[in-house]
């Protein structure tokens, strides 16, 4: 099975945020169920390198006025398609979507519409012989690439994943010709969305099924709370739509091999992650005491993630002899509460404001538990990374949080199978009872190395997500079989 992934990021080349996790993850572990996936990305400056080792599979003739080609090489274990198309994405900035000034570009419309065309181009006309059977656009950013195949009839069916609904890629209306859009598309069953253009609801209409990445978030999608304005289109895709859980990669998220890490660990030498968690105390400036859990946050900081929520849960967790360790980088509001914060409880509360992957680890492994009171969460990811690295998740029970956390309550507890603590609803009192409940699970000190055990257990690989990816695969084509013959 010949599957093109489209995306904006891909770890370990380009990342904002878990998309690039699973994009840099997913095709390996599909491949090991013998499918081929190649991953069509653009050609930023960050992937340069990578591309000189690579060679021309199509000359994509003119795209958004100037010429483009793709480019094929193989890299962390990825076979992937750089769409280079200098005029689009050869641009200093801050990532794939910002400005140096941290504003978008205010052409990001015409450069993302260009992935589209770029997977349009590439299912006519094939990548030196290679013709995908299915496209897998994921986010915004790749959703017209379902639009635009639908809107050339051709037979390759699509899926598109919706990473997060916050994100939808709005285009003034005036802009569809120029991006390539027949604007007989343009009505509410088709990519208009309250009088603009939008990506994603063209990719969520013309796709063959729509995937998310949790069963819980697949529901939350359908409900005005959570839709953003598409719950509607979602809820009448309903039948279509499926929610696969986000896998980890188990061997760059490895605490027994982490290079990042100064003292590797695994279950049955817990012992060693009190020296990671010396080493982190002593990064952030806080006290190495053992009488109190040691909470970490690893997140954008922004609405989403609720930290506004845990500035006002601090007294709750300092009061207990708690210590925070936060890396983080988003709202200037949040980060100077943080800053502030730091300032004022040296030795109680570190802060690292940036983004800094080898931090991340450190902090996964030196951590004893990860606070992520988010106010929605397709997936998330770093409670996954938490349950491997024996750093208990401490989260708001919601999308992939609630799917993949087990509430250590007296049931689960007597039961054995708690691996970390939920709250709701997602309010501060509720937060500060999780940090406080957490606190307590922490001075039983055999229960909570059972519990930290029990985490590192748990199945967070790919493997069942990527056997459920080729069902959902294997259906679409047996359906668009069905329907051609
Ligand atoms: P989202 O994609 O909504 O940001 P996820 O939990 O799915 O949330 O993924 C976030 C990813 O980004 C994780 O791999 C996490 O470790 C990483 N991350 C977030 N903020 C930072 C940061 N400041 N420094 C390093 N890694 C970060
Ligand atoms: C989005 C979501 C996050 C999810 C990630 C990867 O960024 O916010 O919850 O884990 O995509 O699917």
């Amino acid at each position: 099975m010949k599957i093109l992934f489209a995306a904006s990021e891909c770890a370990p080349f380009i990342k904002t945020g878990g998309l690039a996790d699973v994009v840099g993850a997913l095709p390996k572990a599909l491949a090991s169920h013998g499918a081929d996936v190649r991953v069509m990305l653009p050609l930023y400056p960050a992937l340069a390198a990578v591309a000189d080792g690579g060679e021309e599979v199509l000359d994509l003739g003119a795209l958004m006025g100037y010429p483009a080609r793709l480019i094929a090489a193989e890299a962390a274990g990825l076979k992937l398609l750089l769409l280079e198309a200098p005029h689009l994405y050869d641009r200093a900035g801050g990532g794939p979507y910002l400005t140096p000034e941290g504003q978008d570009w205010p052409d990001n419309p015409q450069r993302f519409a260009a992935l589209g065309q770029a997977v349009a181009r590439l299912v006519h006309s094939g990548a030196d012989g290679w013709f995908p059977d299915l496209v897998h656009a994921h986010d915004w950013q790749a959703a017209l690439g379902p639009w635009f195949l639908k809107q050339a009839d051709s037979l390759v069916p699509s899926l598109t994943s919706i990473h997060n609904v916050a994100f939808q890629g709005l285009a003034d209306a005036a802009l569809g010709p120029s991006l390539g859009l027949d604007m007989a598309g343009f009505h509410a069953d088709g990519f208009e969305y309250y009088g603009s253009i939008s990506f994603l609801k063209a990719g969520l209409v013309a796709s063959d099924r729509i995937s998310t990445v949790s069963p819980t978030y697949a529901r939350e999608l359908m409900l005005p709370e959570f839709g953003m304005g598409l719950d509607g289109v979602i809820a009448a895709r309903g039948g279509d739509l499926s929610g696969i859980v986000n896998g980890i990669d188990t061997e760059i998220w490895n605490p027994a091999t982490d290079p990042d890490i100064p003292a590797p660990y695994g279950p049955r030498s817990l012992t060693r992650k009190a020296r990671n968690r010396a080493a982190l105390a002593k990064r952030f400036g806080l006290s190495p005491s053992e009488d109190a859990p040691l909470f970490c946050v690893i997140s954008r900081l922004t609405r989403q993630k609720g930290l506004d929520l845990l500035i006002d849960a601090l007294p709750a967790l300092l009061g207990r002899g708690a210590r925070l360790a936060l890396l983080g980088t988003g709202d200037a509001d949040l980060e100077s509460a943080f800053c502030h914060s730091a300032e004022t409880h040296p030795g109680q509360i570190g802060v690292v404001i940036g983004y800094d992957e080898a931090l991340s680890h450190l902090m996964q492994a030196g951590a004893d538990a990860i606070l992520i009171p988010s106010r929605f969460e397709p997936c998330g990811l770093t409670q996954l990374y938490g349950l491997r690295y024996g750093t208990l998740p401490v989260v708001a029970r919601t999308g992939g949080l609630a799917d993949t956390v087990i509430d250590a309550n007296h049931a689960a507890l007597a039961a054995g199978t708690g691996t970390g603590v939920q709250f709701a609803p997602v309010t501060q009192p509720a937060l500060e009872q999780a940090i406080l409940r957490t606190c307590d699970l922490y001075a039983d000190r055999k229960l909570w190395a059972a519990l930290t055990r029990r985490a590192m257990r748990q199945p967070v690989g790919w493997e069942d997500s990527a056997a459920q990816y080729m069902t959902l695969y294997q259906d679409i084509l047996s359906a668009g079989a069905e329907a051609s013959a």
